[in-house]
């Protein structure tokens, strides 16, 4: 059995056609023509990003004593993201084909031609624009580079005039900051201690682009731990560790992450320190997490704008002050993305080739598939539906699967990285003696069959999944 890894340049169709094959991810809005920049998780897509978000939440939430959860509203009362720096900062270079009118990243178009846009500001990118001459996609001149702002604007109740307007969150950040206070009178935590929240993001990337990469519609886990002001640097590198952990715990190759120490001209508008954690994606090393330091610009900004106190009252030295905030951001998509890249892998299996996804079991998402040898054979179909009863009290994602023959079966569980196919057969009857009461257990990484009691599957499934 020969391994072999896909060449990047394909890499990226194989998985996208693979997602929406086996029913990961499909283009939003597919039958009227899609909708750029959004995506529809299928059945299994959401099997995967539960698993990735459960894991993030044991352990980012749960497995921690100073964690908060919350699930907070995306629309919020748009004075929120004016104190935020979003109404007025949160914006792209943008660059329009004076031709057709349509608008393109400045940034991206330099990008395309080879040319480092790290650390530029505006007029460095319209200089750079004319100094290279570039052109629109269509090969029309282009105007001047202007900031756009990359919030989704509505309008609240039944007017649509200005007084109306409100956003959908650019960052799900914003829902954590307006309810710090609630949280400190309601639990009265100790410093340092976080909120953490998962949920949809918002922003009108102009060009979306490279699959679940960069969209529109966006799923993002974040926390905002508050610490000491002079606790910042202690409490950034216990977070950039737990990142690390999350990485290597989700499944990730450590050698595929970079830290990069974000130049000052690139941090956002919010931030005194940012490390970008980057993927050797497929399309080129790119930004797959963030962990910043927000300093007290957010809780100062919010007491600002709404004029309520927010400062902590520290018990025991009696002092009062905003804490700063440590957040690491992790993207849900990209972590998908990353994910399923890593999985995906070709090998020759019984003279033929294969492509499989090498999920960790603990992320996968169907964790066995149980299926009668025969489906024509009532007894073998009753006792194999006894051991999938059994399994799937326990472990819920388990999967019963009696469609065509064992051979295309194993296919096709391979290709959405189940690491388990249990058979049940004749043996299992008793047909010979000695392996009553026996199943077959397949390996999907190697396609190695054992024979087990059934009474040891609940714990070897388990155990494999942890
Ligand atoms: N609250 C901080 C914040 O939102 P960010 O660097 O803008 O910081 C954090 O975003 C993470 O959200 C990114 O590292 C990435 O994983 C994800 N993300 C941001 N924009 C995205 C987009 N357009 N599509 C998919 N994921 C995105």
């Amino acid at each position: 059995m020969t391994e072999k890894k896909t060449q990047p340049e394909d890499m990226m169709e194989k998985i996208i056609s693979l997602a929406k094959r086996r029913g990961f991810v499909y283009q939003g809005s597919e039958i009227y023509g899609g909708l750029a920049g959004t995506w529809d998780y299928g059945p299994l897509g959401v099997k995967l990003k539960n698993n990735i978000t459960n894991l993030w939440w044991s352990m980012f939430v749960d497995g921690r004593e100073d964690m908060y959860g919350i699930d907070a509203a995306i629309l919020m009362n748009p004075e929120a993201w004016v104190s935020s720096g979003h109404v007025g900062g949160f914006s792209d270079p943008l660059v329009e084909d004076l031709k057709t009118k349509k608008r393109y990243r400045a940034d991206h178009l330099l990008e395309d031609i080879g040319v480092d846009c790290k650390g530029m500001k505006i007029a460095d990118l319209d200089a750079a624009i004319r100094e290279h001459k570039v052109k629109s996609p269509e090969g029309n001149e282009l105007g001047e580079v202007r900031q756009f702002n990359m919030m989704f604007s509505t309008h609240i109740g039944a007017t649509d005039d200005a007084a109306s307007v409100t956003y959908l969150r650019p960052e799900t950040a914003g829902g954590m900051f307006v309810n710090y206070k609630n949280v400190v009178d309601s639990f009265h935590p100790k410093l340092p201690f976080g909120l953490g929240q998962i949920g949809k993001a918002f922003r009108n990337e102009i060009a979306p682009r490279d699959f679940i990469f960069r969209v529109r519609e966006l799923e993002q886990m974040e926390v905002e731990y508050f610490v000491r002001p002079d606790d910042w640097e202690n409490q950034f590198e216990n977070w950039r560790k737990e990142m690390w952990k999350f990485i290597e715990a989700v499944g990730l190759d450590k050698n595929k992450v970079h830290e990069l120490e974000v130049a000052d001209a690139d941090r956002a508008h919010y931030s005194k320190r940012t490390i970008d954690f980057e993927y050797d994606y497929p399309f080129g090393r790119k930004e797959l997490y963030g962990l910043a330091y927000r300093t007290n610009f957010d809780l100062t900004s919010h007491q600002n704008g709404s004029k309520v106190n927010l400062e902590y009252f520290d018990e025991e030295t009696k002092e009062k002050f905003l804490p700063h905030v440590i957040e690491p951001s992790l993207g849900v998509g990209r972590t998908m993305l990353a994910v399923l890249l890593e999985a995906y892998t070709e090998d020759e299996m019984g003279g033929e080739v294969r492509s499989y996804l090498k999920f960790h079991p603990r992320i996968a998402p169907v964790k066995a598939a149980v299926s009668p040898l025969l489906k024509n054979k009532p007894e073998l179909v009753e006792k194999a539906r006894e051991v999938f009863a059994m399994l799937k009290s326990e472990v819920p994602q388990i999967m019963w699967d009696d469609n065509g023959n064992i051979g295309k079966r194993y296919r096709r569980q391979d290709e959405i990285g189940t690491p388990f196919c249990i058979v049940i057969d004749f043996d299992t009857l008793g047909e010979n003696p000695e392996h009553k009461d026996t199943v077959t257990v397949r390996d999907r990484d190697t396609g190695e069959q054992k024979r087990m009691p059934i009474s040891e599957l609940n714990a070897f499934v388990k155990s494999a999944i942890k």
